[in-house]
């Protein structure tokens, strides 16, 4: 597997951009049914925002894009805490037809019954419009915690070890906010074109660094299994030369 690649912008409002210009090229890409693979926290909202002002909305073939998401907190869509909410919000709601949204369905009775339902989504996503062998995920964001966690893949928590499964319950968090989560794992979140992973802001700085440095970690195994992987970094989250 290639190793992936670091793009280091300016500041936040330049990853924003950078992002946006990824999402646009690779739903654009894919003449089909184009899979992007959202992620939760503060860093992707700012891009999420910027997909829905007029100067980049108009780049985006919405009828055809299916959004998903790489874990949620079990809540309600409406709960503050909810990723997919994050981002209906911030872009989806206004822009996306509803049938295109696929959430993770937190009416189920569990996080792993959560998890069992929407694994079968993706799998009959992926016998419906993936034929010809092509990835499942045509771009998967992901973000970083700072104990190393992506998605909701904490380190040392089986999940984050998980072969079989593309999508499992996390009954604890490992950090706050302390909400049963439910998320992708990796075998799953590795079968994209493309893995852009965002970092921004000095209180990245730190576990940037031992990311780089190849620590194991959740964040340090996500990687494409047949495409690309990018992290996608601004300056204030960079590393000194030397700390990596
Ligand atoms: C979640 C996220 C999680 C997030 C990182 C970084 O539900 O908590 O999906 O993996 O991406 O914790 O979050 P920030 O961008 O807020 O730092």
């Amino acid at each position: 597997m290639p190793r992936p690649r670091i793009i280091v912008e300016r500041d936040a409002v330049a990853l924003a951009e950078r992002a946006a210009e990824r999402v646009v090229a690779r739903a654009r890409e894919n003449t089909g049914e184009p899979a992007i693979c959202l992620t939760g926290g503060s860093t992707p909202k700012r891009l999420y925002q910027l997909l829905a002002t007029p100067e980049w909305r108009n780049r985006l073939p919405w009828q055809r894009v299916q959004w998903f998401i790489g874990d949620d907190r079990f809540v309600p869509p409406e709960d503050d805490l909810s990723n997919i909410g994050m981002a209906r919000h911030a872009f989806l709601d206004g822009c996306a037809p509803p049938g295109n949204i696929h959430a993770i369905p937190i009416d189920a009775a569990s996080p792993e019954e959560a998890a069992r339902a929407y694994e079968q989504t993706l799998r009959e996503f992926q016998t419906r419009h993936r034929t010809d062998g092509a990835p499942l995920f045509d771009l998967v964001l992901l973000g970083v915690g700072p104990d190393g966690h992506t998605a909701s893949l904490f380190p040392g928590y089986p999940a984050a070890s998980e072969t079989e499964h593309w999508v499992v319950g996390v009954p604890e968090a490992h950090v706050a906010p302390f909400v049963p989560r439910v998320s992708l794992t990796l075998p799953c979140l590795a079968q994209c074109r493309e893995m852009l992973l965002l970092a921004a802001g000095h209180d990245k700085r730190a576990i940037l660094s031992r990311v780089f440095a190849g620590e194991d970690l959740p964040a340090t195994h996500a990687q494409s299994a047949r495409g690309e992987t990018w992290w996608l970094i601004d300056k204030a989250a960079a590393p000194e030369s030397g700390e990596a």
